[in-house]
């Protein structure tokens, strides 16, 4: 079983043995391997049961460590970094042969992001190699944003956990690729939309479904609990469905159910982020069979919370 604690030089010296650790970041935990070992990101993709085809995100430091595993940055990719890291925003830039193709389900591009958390932003200034790090869950689940997340699902896999407590933003990054001219977001996130675009202008967004989607964030049924989850208007759920076995998701109001979690009683939008991956994991512990759960204002981060919980509920819509 993993062992759980802030000791940087344990979480280091395993890291350079090849060891995977799981990480505390801004937005969800990660489950962290030296980016430059193969064989040590192989472990990442068993340990998670991740298809290969799945590319992983690199973590750097800075700015500067990012320019050693890439060919170039386009201008508006250096803007972002400049305005947004450390934070919750993934950069998709031309790779440089350094970055094996294991990384990358062997594309050209790597995704690359300098994490906001003091924990992780020391221990990758301290280490002469980047961090390969998806979210320590097992593929398709939800993502962990609590140490204790980490441990129930992976503990038995990994030596270490480093305990950077609750994630304060509690969705995953934003991932931002280049296309020609353009600025496409793959997977709406942490960072809001308005804020990318206050800074370069109309982005496109191509987070729908596909079969072969460029980033499996976008697959449509994926970061979802084991239990049903189904979207709609909450009141009109609970006539079809009997309350008393029924998890309730609401975004402020109170249903008076013993099965409820309210995101956010003052409709605040990061606080509905911070909230709602424990949310659906409370409810996969909870006697209810099914989650019945509301969308959110589709802005700020309400885009990226309606993004998840349609995610969640796309195997019962169809
Ligand atoms: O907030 C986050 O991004 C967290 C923390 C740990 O940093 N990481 C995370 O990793 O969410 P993961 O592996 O669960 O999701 C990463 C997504 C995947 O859907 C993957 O396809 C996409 O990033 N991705 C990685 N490299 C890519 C690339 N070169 N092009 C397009 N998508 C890429
Ligand atoms: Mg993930």
């Amino acid at each position: 079983m993993a062992k759980t604690g802030t000791d940087l030089q344990l979480a280091k010296s395993l890291l350079e043995k090849g060891e995977l650790v799981g990480i505390p970041t801004e937005t969800v935990y990660g489950l962290a391997a030296n980016a430059l070992n193969g064989s040590a990101v192989a472990r990442i993709f068993a340990v998670k049961n991740r298809p290969e085809f799945d590319p992983l995100i690199v973590h750097v430091p800075d700015l500067d460590a990012a320019h050693r595993y890439v060919e170039r940055m386009p201008h508006q990719a250096h803007r972002l970094a400049t305005y947004f890291w450390p934070g919750p925003l993934t950069l998709v830039l031309p790779k440089k042969s350094i970055i094996p193709d294991i990384v990358t389900s062997g594309m050209e591009t790597v995704g690359l992001r300098c994490p906001d958390h003091i924990l992780s932003r020391r221990l990758l200034q301290e280490l002469d190699f980047p961090l390969a790090a998806p979210s320590a869950n097992p593929f398709g689940y939800v993502s962990p944003t609590r140490p204790e997340h980490v441990a129930e699902q992976l503990g038995d896999n990994i030596p270490y956990i480093l305990d950077g407590g609750e994630c304060q933003i509690g969705i995953e990054s934003t991932i931002v690729g280049f296309e020609g001219a353009e600025t496409v977001i793959y997977r709406l996130g942490g960072l809001s939309l308005e804020k990318i675009e206050s800074i370069i202008g109309r982005v496109r967004i191509q987070s729908h479904s596909s079969s072969r989607p460029k980033s499996p964030g976008q697959l449509t049924s994926h970061y979802a609990p084991s239990k049903r989850v189904i979207l709609g208007d909450i009141k009109e759920l609970l006539q079809k469905y009997p309350s008393h076995c029924t998890g309730i998701l609401s975004f402020s109001d109170d249903y008076n159910s013993p099965h409820q979690i309210v995101l956010s009683k003052d409709k605040n939008l990061e606080e509905a982020a911070k909230n709602l991956f424990t949310a659906l994991r409370t409810f996969d512990k909870m006697d209810v069979d099914v989650i019945v759960a509301e969308e959110v204002p589709d802005t700020g981060l309400g885009r990226a919370i309606n993004d998840r919980l349609r995610r969640a509920a796309a195997q019962n819509q169809e």
